[in-house]
């Protein structure tokens, strides 16, 4: 009698680098956000992004596929067990038109590769920490906004969000809320220490008590009489930023003014910038 060698049936081939799907919120019709498993080696420092998406369709030529991937901040802190990303919905992009249809459950592809210039590394010591951010621009600071170091090295933390709707800033909104009532952040960031936060949200196309693109606020010297505070200084104040490319691009100038000097990994300076997720 021979033996029939049990050749096992292919595998379904796995794709390298895939996370399963472990919660999606959708907060408005362009915004949602979800979180997703972690790779075990994955180190990272709040405020670095990674690459995420989706394989692609098959290759008529090739018969292949091809990831579609996308640079996304990461917006939980590097001690949280899951990975959070805070994401646009384009009607016809490549990624977030399907990317916005993901469920519990689903594999993302996840290069475990976190680079970026939103960290605290890139920054000299200062005293008033400044996130100004517009739209999905929110999410590396969601991180930074977690992580006990933003405490620890300033007296003071501001973030500024401009959207356009009242809607648009819900995420960010009930996420400044629940830092100052998670119990584990209380815990492991301090009480008095959250009490350093201060929220500055913005809208400049739906009526809110404060309106107006945060970059006029500050040229009419409105934010800074607001908080109660100087205008901002290079000896004291240091400021990341993250938005549209037509934002950022003002807000350095903006920074400039006031005499800061833009900063990089190897180059630690006053203030950084870093372009929000895009399609
Ligand atoms: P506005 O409504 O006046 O354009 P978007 O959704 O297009 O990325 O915009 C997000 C927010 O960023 C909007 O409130 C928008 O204001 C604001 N914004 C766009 N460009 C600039 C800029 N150059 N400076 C400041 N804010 C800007």
């Amino acid at each position: 009698e021979t033996a029939v060698t049990d050749k096992a049936a292919p595998k379904t081939p796995t794709l390298p680098d895939t996370q399963k799907v472990t919660f999606v919120k959708h907060w408005t019709d362009r915004l949602f956000s979800f979180r997703v498993t972690r790779p075990a080696s994955l180190r990272f420092r709040s405020g670095e992004f990674v690459m995420i998406g989706l394989m692609g369709p098959v290759d008529e030529k090739t018969g292949r596929q091809k990831p579609i991937l996308r640079a996304y901040s990461i917006a939980s802190p590097s001690w949280d067990e899951e990975l959070e990303f805070y994401s646009i919905k384009v009607p016809d992009g490549p990624l977030t038109s399907r990317l916005q249809n993901i469920e519990v459950g689903d594999e993302i592809i996840l290069r475990p590769k976190p680079v970026g210039t939103l960290v605290h590394d890139a920054l000299l010591p200062g005293k008033r920490l400044w996130f100004f951010s517009t739209g999905t621009g929110f999410a590396p600071f969601a991180s930074l906004l977690r992580d006990p170091q933003t405490y620890e090295d300033y007296e003071e933390v501001i973030i500024t969000h401009t959207c356009r709707e009242v809607g648009e800033l819900t995420y960010g909104a009930e996420l400044i809320k629940s830092i100052k009532e998670d119990e584990l952040l209380i815990e492991l960031i301090g009480a008095e220490n959250l009490a350093k936060l201060r929220y500055y949200p913005t809208t400049t196309r739906e009526e809110s008590p404060k309106m107006g693109r945060i970059t006029d606020l500050m040229r009419s010297g409105e934010v800074f009489a607001d908080l109660g505070i100087e205008p901002m200084q290079p000896e004291t104040d240091r400021a990341m930023v993250c938005g549209n490319l037509a934002f950022n691009i003002e807000i350095k100038d903006l920074m400039e003014g006031y005499g800061l000097k833009e900063g990089a990994n190897s180059d630690p300076q006053q203030y950084v910038v870093e372009k929000a997720f895009v399609d």
